[in-house]
């Protein structure tokens, strides 16, 4: 399965931060955002990317990420002249789909909990796969209502009366025919060609399945200046209790096994001295613990009474 990451935009209601940086680039505590979507798709075992950006922002995200085989991936760059939808995604990136599925992440949803994804991207065998995620403003997003038996029935984009507090996060799992039911589309009231309307193809030829995430599961909204100061105090708060760190991509390459060992270790001495490589060094450093306990056999370093 393919991966794209949308991260166009003006990133309006987030200026002036945004006049010489997108919204996607900009921190969320001590990564750029885009960070947080690329490794919530490494974890779900994606290895080939594509994002997208407008005209202006795409050299400064190949300059961050390059070409992704320094973390065992590969991410290529396509324009988004216009903001005309996140489904004009699906056009833009039709060669790099090719005959795969794709999966699509918006570059300004932060996900953290649980194992949320991966069973839906381990039971994805076509179709379309979506999530809901109960949330207090459900108008702000895309809508999913469920009837009694937890089966979606209806899909609204922004509605002013919403039927169900659940929203639809920005990621989205689809097979090949995505491509030929966007190019079926037509533009809505706004000029764009919504994701919504995509996802009730899929609902009407009955082939989408809406999981619900938990509520252990967190998604965060980064796209104004408070949810996003909001989002960074969550991060960091996580991040100081457990000592561990959201949205590491070099980590999450390294754990899918994307990245070997030795290859993490090489880049975590090429960084220059901050927190991120010393919190790399540990996970390098706890991987040879690891390695060497397994190496001894299963009762070693393990006290047996
Ligand atoms: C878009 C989608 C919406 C979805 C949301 C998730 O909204 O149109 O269905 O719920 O992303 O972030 P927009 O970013 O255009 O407000």
């Amino acid at each position: 399965m393919k991966g794209i990451i949308l991260a166009g935009g003006a990133g309006s209601r987030l200026f002036p931060l945004t006049l010489v940086a997108s919204k996607q680039l900009q921190p969320v505590y001590d990564k750029p955002m885009v960070y947080y979507p690329l490794t919530t798709l490494i974890e779900s075992g994606i290895r080939e990317f594509c994002l997208i950006s407008t005209p202006q922002d795409l050299p400064r995200f190949r300059q961050l990420l390059g070409d992704g085989s320094a973390w065992g991936l590969s991410i290529e760059y396509r324009e988004q002249p216009r903001p005309q939808g996140i489904a004009q995604a699906f056009l833009i990136a039709d060669t790099f789909i090719g005959s795969d599925a794709v999966t699509l992440i918006l570059g300004d949803n932060v996900f953290y909990g649980g194992d949320g994804f991966s069973r839906a991207f381990a039971e994805f065998k076509g179709g379309a796969t979506i999530f809901g995620y109960h949330v207090n403003d459900p108008e702000r997003y895309g809508v999913v209502e469920f009837d009694g038996n937890g089966q979606a029935i209806s899909i609204q984009e922004k509605p002013r009366q919403p039927r169900s507090n659940y929203a639809v996060p920005g990621l989205y799992v689809y097979d090949n025919n995505v491509v030929a039911i966007t190019r079926g589309l037509k533009p809505s009231a706004r000029g764009e060609l919504e994701i919504t309307d995509v996802n009730v193809e899929y609902l009407r030829r009955g082939q989408l399945r809406v999981y619900r995430l938990g509520r252990g599961f967190a998604w965060l909204d980064a796209g104004t200046s408070s949810s996003l100061h909001e989002a960074s105090a969550y991060v960091q708060t996580i991040e100081k209790r457990a000592g561990i760190k959201i949205g590491c991509p070099e980590e999450a390459a390294f754990h899918r096994g994307f990245l070997s060992l030795a290859r993490l270790e090489a880049l975590t001495a090429k960084m220059p001295n901050c927190e991120y490589r010393d919190y790399l060094a540990e996970v390098v450093a706890e991987a040879k613990r690891l390695g060497a306990v397994e190496a001894q056999g299963p009762a070693a370093g393990v006290e047996t009474r």
